[in-house]
């Protein structure tokens, strides 16, 4: 799976699906189901180093889990994330970025808008995919008070459009958008042509991505966006489930939306 897979899915219609991994075992078990994209998010903060906020993963712990997930990833694009203030300059960005590309990730993916252009220019000038992050950015919940949906009102819903133009613009190759009202995901999904991945963004967006304790049911006290698909016998049955409703529509519903 490349970026130009990605693309093709998007332009015929097929649904994109991804999932996190953050080590050799679930990567070869999600690999091995077909599933589009593996992320080693930096929700590892949550459900491996059992924090509150994603706030604590530094690049030693990104560097680490990306290299034990690249090592079973053999078809799936791998993802993975630049942790909080790992790109507060673009020097730095591109630095850590080729830290993570050396460890294995296809592209890297951080948070946040047009406030970061130099560093999304520099990473393309450097021919480093970036995957972008709008929406709920989960590395800003104490400057935001909270994980709350974002671009209920038109003034931050537009925001958050003009941001997604622009990093298209600047080369950056997908979007995930996390937590916005559905209306805004088929927005952002038809106005952009590089796969927009959701998660809590409704069902009209080209792909989506779920936490995989999540998705397993491991997580206490999910959000409402999230669907526990581990209904079957084996971790893999309920992979199948998750990708099989992603191609067919049938995940999200407008329950796991806003
Ligand atoms: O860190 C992560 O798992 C993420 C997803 C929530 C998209 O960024």
């Amino acid at each position: 799976m490349n970026i130009n897979d990605l693309k093709t899915l998007k332009q015929s219609g097929e649904k994109i699906t991804c999932l996190t991994a953050y080590d050799a075992s679930f990567a070869q078990l999600f690999d091995e189901c077909n599933i589009d994209i593996i992320l080693v998010g930096d929700s590892l903060g949550n459900v491996i180093q059992g924090d509150k906020n994603t706030l604590g993963v530094s690049m030693d712990d990104m560097i680490y889990h990306t290299q034990a997930t690249a090592k079973n990833t053999n078809k799936a694009l791998l993802i993975a994330d630049m942790p909080y203030q790992s790109y507060t300059t673009a020097a730095q960005t591109l630095a850590n970025a080729q830290r993570l590309i050396n460890a294995g990730a296809d592209m890297v993916k951080f948070e946040g808008g047009r406030e970061f252009e130099a560093c999304f220019k520099l990473l393309q000038s450097h021919n480093i995919p970036v995957c972008g992050h709008l929406g709920l950015q989960p590395q800003s919940v104490l400057k935001i008070g909270g994980y709350k949906v974002q671009g209920r009102d038109q003034h931050s819903a537009e925001r958050i459009l003009t941001d997604a133009k622009a990093l298209e613009n600047w080369g950056v190759k997908t979007i995930v958008i996390e937590c916005v009202p559905a209306k805004l995901g088929k927005q952002i999904s038809q106005s952009l042509t590089i796969p927009i991945i959701g998660i809590g963004a409704g069902v009209d967006c080209d792909g989506q991505v779920l936490v995989s304790y999540d998705m397993l049911g491991i997580t206490q006290n999910p959000p409402k966006f999230v669907k526990n698909f581990l209904t079957n016998s084996s971790i893999q049955s309920a992979t199948k489930d998750f990708i099989q409703a992603v191609k067919n529509r049938d995940f999200p519903t407008d329950k796991h939306s806003y």
